[in-house]
């Protein structure tokens, strides 16, 4: 109980109580300027097992109202998977009495527990995403298969039609189809590609503009087990969709993140056709926090598993013309207590190695952002590397740690969450590492820490890492050390952000 306390975050989405995976039907609701998240959860136990749909609202994607359980499993006993929402405003299905703002459609995967078949269902709100009907005629789509899963749905106006996503998951292919009302669906597409790891899970279609205001098209694909970190994992594709076919621009796969805890992203859809791109204006996507390889062991008592904060993409080259995701916390500006902010600029070097200040209050969360700028080392093959670290630290002798490593004109970056103590598991690996660029002498880190959550962001968005972390007792000191004694500056901020979940 005490554990339920500590590790709550302050700003991340979490269940009051029991178990919460995949984000689900992620949806904008433009009629009612209300944001809807569904979630994987199991009302019943703070480990995986009754899958329903659980349900909270927002204004603002950080103030969340617990709403009650959206998708029940009815009498049939079949368990209520991953799937995605959308607004029926022109009752193209022909469920509802009349076009409306307020037709909502849930599609969804139907677990069959004794079969094992995995088959398509369909459940239906006339109230805006409150409550929910089952569709008479389910299953919508069947193969008979029992790894046949996670449909994603968006509404094209270009080609009057709708279109799914699904991942036919053992067999490592994401299926495109196409339907005029929802209820009756044909085959496209397909596409393959990437790591395959065991099975193939949600797949996640989405627009995304590129430096220069192209349209492009993400396929973000979550793979389970059999990421190269461990465990499950996202990696995604760029490419175009041209109605039809999904045609990747590289065959080269991107792992969404160089950590392994962020899960089963989907994007924040727009919302109903009626209203047509006008949208809240953000493309922004939300992950589950968290990975199958010790999802259901960690320490935080009543309740399970946080979601990403809402985070902002678009594209970006790379310095080696790599076209690349570029991710950033959206709107986290809103939240800054800036009255309470600590700005300090410490030079480290030969003679004053390390520095350790006192983090402001930390019984919210904080967003600490880190300038840096270093003397370069030679870029010949003997150079030494230089390196600068930090830890957020406590009196318990634990501690997290960042840190930079450069030379050779190269440069990694790091996280270690090894010195916690608060969760053991074999999987639970503690140390990660990322390339980063250090060509400008410079760097730039954006860390949110919140109780047991950390999202890590470097070089503008393109380095990008979610860790859990687990310490016995809060972390409250800021510690940077240069260890070698090369000269590095840093600018330090440490910005508390108001609490917004209970
Ligand atoms: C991904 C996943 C989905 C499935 C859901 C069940 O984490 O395994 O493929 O629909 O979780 O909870």
């Amino acid at each position: 109980i005490l554990n339920s306390v500590l590790y709550r975050p302050a700003i991340h989405y979490t269940p009051k109580i029991n178990f919460m995976n995949d984000p689900n039907g992620l949806i904008w609701d433009q009629s009612t300027k209300t944001f809807h998240i569904y979630f994987q959860y199991d009302p019943t136990a703070p480990v995986a097992g009754n899958q329903h749909w659980g349900h909270a609202t927002s204004k603002d994607l950080f103030h969340w109202v617990d709403q009650p359980v959206a998708l029940n499993i009815g009498s049939d006993g079949l368990h209520i998977f991953t799937g995605s929402m959308v607004i029926d405003t022109e009752n193209t299905s022909g469920l509802f009495g009349n076009k409306s703002n307020s037709n909502f459609v849930a599609l969804y995967t139907r677990g069959n527990l004794e079969t094992g078949i995995q088959d398509q269902g369909l459940m239906y709100s006339s109230d805006g995403g409150y409550h929910f009907t089952p569709y008479e005629h389910d299953p919508i789509l069947t193969l008979n298969s029992t790894q046949f899963r996670d449909p994603q749905v968006q509404w094209f106006p270009q080609y009057n039609k709708w279109v799914m996503a699904i991942a036919l998951s053992r067999e490592h292919k994401v299926q495109f189809y196409e339907s005029q009302n929802l209820t009756q669906w044909s085959l496209m597409s397909e596409f393959s590609g990437g790591i395959f790891g065991v099975d193939y899970e949600c797949p996640n279609l989405t627009p995304v503009k590129d430096q220069d205001g192209n349209s492009k098209w993400i396929l973000f694909l979550s793979i389970n087990p059999g990421m190269p970190l461990g465990g499950s994992g996202t990696q995604y594709f760029i490419g175009d969709f041209d109605g039809k076919e999904f045609v990747a621009e590289t065959n080269s796969t991107q792992l969404l993140e160089f950590t392994k805890d962020n899960y089963a992203l989907q994007y924040i859809s727009q919302g109903s056709i009626l209203n047509g791109n006008s949208s809240y204006g953000e493309n922004a996507f939300i992950g589950w926090v968290g990975n199958w390889q010790y999802a259901q062991t960690t320490p935080t008592g009543l309740w399970r598993s946080a979601l990403t904060l809402a985070r902002n993409y678009t594209l970006k080259d790379n310095e080696y013309n790599q076209t690349l995701l570029l991710q950033s916390p959206l709107n986290l500006e809103s939240l800054r207590i800036n009255s309470e902010a600590v700005n300090t600029s410490v030079s480290l070097n030969s003679t004053n190695k390390n520095i350790s200040m006192e983090m402001p209050i930390v019984s919210t969360a904080l967003e600490i952002n880190i300038k840096g700028n270093f003397s370069k080392l030679p870029t010949n093959a003997t150079a030494a590397q230089g390196r600068v670290f930090l830890r957020f630290a406590n009196s318990f002798d634990e501690y997290l740690e960042a840190g930079l490593d450069w030379g050779n004109g190269g440069g990694q970056l790091w996280l270690n969450r090894d010195q916690l103590k608060g969760f053991n598991d074999p999987f639970y690996t503690g140390k990660f590492s990322a390339a980063t660029d250090v060509s400008k002498d410079n760097f730039e880190w954006r860390i949110i820490l919140d109780a047991s959550v950390i999202e890590f962001f470097a070089d503008e968005g393109l380095t990008v890492g979610t860790m859990t972390y687990f310490p016995k007792i809060p972390l409250t000191e800021l510690y940077l050390e240069s260890p070698s004694g090369e000269s590095v500056d840093l600018d330090v901020e440490i910005i508390p952000l108001a609490k917004t979940m209970n």
